[in-house]
């Protein structure tokens, strides 16, 4: 992606976060978004990794911008760690005035269980509660900003993968059994779950909410040392480019063709119908308040109420 793309809208003066923006398909989307001349702020969980992706990036912004310095700022959180999503959004609220795009993008594919410093299930802690958490706590800032500039949006990177899935209400932790492929395609399935009962709660607001799957592409994601993961490599030479990847995020984060739309599934830049799994209201309820539990919201916002009430 030599230029920026002409389909797409100019980014100069929004904000745009983008999680696990130093690797594959958010590290390609934050590259495309900064040549747009949006500020960027790229969330990783290594500051290293981060800082090496932060300086290609931002000499690709100045590059298309020569006078775009200090565009593109890093963030560093590990999204696994509850304690951490809460600082990150504080952070972001804080040093930000606005947000016009929250790209839900980190996200991982673990062979084998691992649990997380809070006690949950990593894929799912990972793919779903991590997602679900910032974007509650960075909502503020989304819808002052859709009131200012018409609408903000937010894109959680799903996956086909959710196809077949259901959510096994019973076990989230996967304490009874845990199988990489059934754990990574619950946590895509409640990608759009989430995205579905979302763009239902803020659609008044003007906040946009969609899911997406990026098609298959050659990144990171498939470098556990399982046999899946090792299957995954194997074929690698047939999946997309990370840039062509991320095509269909930066068109969900930057094409006016985007304007109004929400609550949507798209396989790469079309709108499709996700699995029947996926338009089921009462998993979309259940899954959000068995979520506000997990991740403290249920009780940040019961002691909000109850200060309100002092
Ligand atoms: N690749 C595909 O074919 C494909 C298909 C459909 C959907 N997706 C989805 O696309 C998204 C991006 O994945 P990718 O394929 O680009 O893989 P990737 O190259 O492995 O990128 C994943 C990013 O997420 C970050 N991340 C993982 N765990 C994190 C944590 N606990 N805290 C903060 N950041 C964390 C990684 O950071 P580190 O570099 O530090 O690990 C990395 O920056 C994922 O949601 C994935 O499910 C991918």
């Amino acid at each position: 992606m030599e230029h920026p793309r002409s389909d797409l809208k100019d980014m100069h003066g929004t904000v745009c976060v983008i999680t696990g923006a130093n690797s594959g398909i958010g590290k390609a989307t934050a590259t495309e978004l900064a040549r747009l001349g949006a500020r960027v702020v790229m969330v990783c969980r290594d500051r290293e990794r981060g800082r090496d992706a932060q300086a290609e990036i931002q000499a690709i912004a100045e590059m298309a911008h020569p006078s775009s310095e200090d565009t593109v700022d890093l963030q560093i959180a590990d999204l696994a760690v509850q304690e951490e999503v809460y600082h990150l959004g504080e952070t972001i609220r804080a040093d930000y005035d606005r947000l016009d795009v929250l790209v839900n993008n980190a996200g991982v594919f673990l062979d084998s269980r691992e649990e997380t410093v809070d006690g949950i299930e990593a894929t799912f802690a990972i793919n779903h509660l991590a997602p679900f958490l910032l974007t509650h706590l960075v909502l503020p800032r989304l819808k002052e900003t859709a009131g200012r500039a018409g609408e903000a949006r937010v894109i959680t990177v799903s996956s086909e993968a959710h196809r077949g899935a259901s959510i096994n209400f019973d076990d989230l932790n996967a304490e009874e059994g845990y199988n990489p492929l059934q754990a990574y395609a619950q946590s895509k399935l409640a990608n759009i779950l989430f995205t579905h009962e979302l763009a239902r709660r803020v659609r008044d607001e003007g906040v946009l909410a969609n899911a997406v799957h990026p098609g298959v592409v050659d990144t990171n994601l498939w470098r556990g040392s399982g046999w899946i993961s090792w299957i995954g490599r194997l074929f690698s030479w047939l999946y997309k480019h990370p840039d062509e990847g991320a095509r269909s995020v930066v068109h969900l984060a930057a094409s006016p063709e985007v304007e109004g739309v929400t609550g949507q599934y798209f396989n790469e830049t079309d709108v499709v119908n996700p699995s029947p799994e996926a338009y089921d209201e009462k998993a979309e309820a259940r899954l959000w308040t068995k979520s506000r539990e997990l991740t403290g919201l249920a009780e940040v916002t019961e002691v909000e109420e109850q200060k309100e009430e002092e």
